[in-house]
């Protein structure tokens, strides 16, 4: 058999020889059979650095990546997410990551599937894995989080990014600050609120936030934004000798920081992005291990 193409080329032995084979492979594996683990990547919203870290991530830990893009998926036809992932486990996903404009997808998710979920990001909600790597560079910076001053500037009201790490630096014992336009604050994060020319003359971190123009219900309006609440060069100059800018991107250059400062001395924005690989690899490595999942990762070559 060169092609398959179509049932009209394929004789009734043929077609009985391949479901042989089939149920034969399905029960016993093939000579040589080494046991794949497939991640399935479901991004229903757009993504660069969180999308290509996992994929990294998933192939350094010896994981078959399977890509999926929504808009040339089933989800066209009306498939639903839950459908959608159930479809992903059934032909073989040992783990799912899902990142979804809704939020609370991932946690339906985990409710129904029997595979570890993660979380890319849902809506306004949440983004662990985001939170991980910031956590990961704040500790590489100052080998602790306790009494760390932690500025979140920014556009706090729409950002799952905020979110996630307000509750996780507070709960790791730093004092946790929010600036920004005053309509963009969220109480129900609970963390006090600075003037912005206030915090970067105390921070420890500012944590700048990207506008999330997409999830407004206003028109994009950002004039004046950098110099009333972005971080401008007047105001890193003001910044203490030791901190540190952060930033967890996609950067809207010259609207919440100034083009010169994204690659400043002080600015960890790309050390963050090299730090989402290993973070990735870390939650996947430790669910896998949760589940009881044999994968390639060769544990013994750590320090
Ligand atoms: N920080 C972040 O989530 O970036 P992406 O939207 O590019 O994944």
């Amino acid at each position: 058999m060169k092609h398959f193409v179509s049932m009209k080329h394929l004789t009734a032995e043929e077609l009985l020889q391949l479901v042989q084979l089939a149920t034969d492979i399905q029960a016993q594996g093939v000579s040589g059979y080494r046991e794949q683990l497939f991640a399935a990547n479901l991004f229903f919203e757009p993504s660069t650095r969180t999308k290509m870290s996992f994929t990294v991530a998933e192939r350094k830990l010896g994981l078959e990546v399977l890509d999926f893009a929504a808009e040339a998926s089933s989800v066209t036809k009306g498939e639903t997410v839950y459908d959608t992932a159930k479809t992903l486990q059934s032909i073989g996903a040992s783990v799912l990551v899902i990142r979804h404009p809704e939020e609370h997808t991932a946690a339906m998710l985990t409710e129904k599937l029997d595979i570890p979920v993660i979380n890319a990001g849902d809506g306004k909600g949440e983004h662990p894995t985001q939170c991980l790597l910031d956590l990961m560079t704040i500790y590489q910076e100052y080998g602790r989080f306790k009494d760390l001053k932690i500025v979140i500037a920014g556009d706090i009201r729409h950002s799952r990014v905020a979110r996630s790490n307000a509750m996780a630096l507070r709960n790791l014992g730093a004092q946790v600050f929010a600036a920004g336009k005053p309509e963009w604050m969220d109480e129900s994060i609970g963390i006090p609120v600075l003037d912005m020319d206030e915090a970067v003359e105390q921070c420890d971190v500012m944590m700048l936030l990207r506008i999330q123009f997409e999830r407004h219900e206003t028109k994009r309006e950002a004039a004046g934004y950098l110099e009333n609440y972005g971080l401008t060069v007047e105001r890193e100059k003001r910044m203490q000798r030791h901190a540190i800018i952060m930033h967890p991107a996609p950067v809207n250059r010259g609207i919440e920081i100034d083009d010169s400062l994204v690659e400043a001395p002080r600015s960890r924005i790309f050390r963050q992005m090299e730090n989402g690989v290993a973070a990735r690899m870390a939650v996947i490595l430790t669910l896998l291990e949760g589940w009881g999942i044999k994968h390639g990762y060769n544990l013994d070559k750590r320090e």
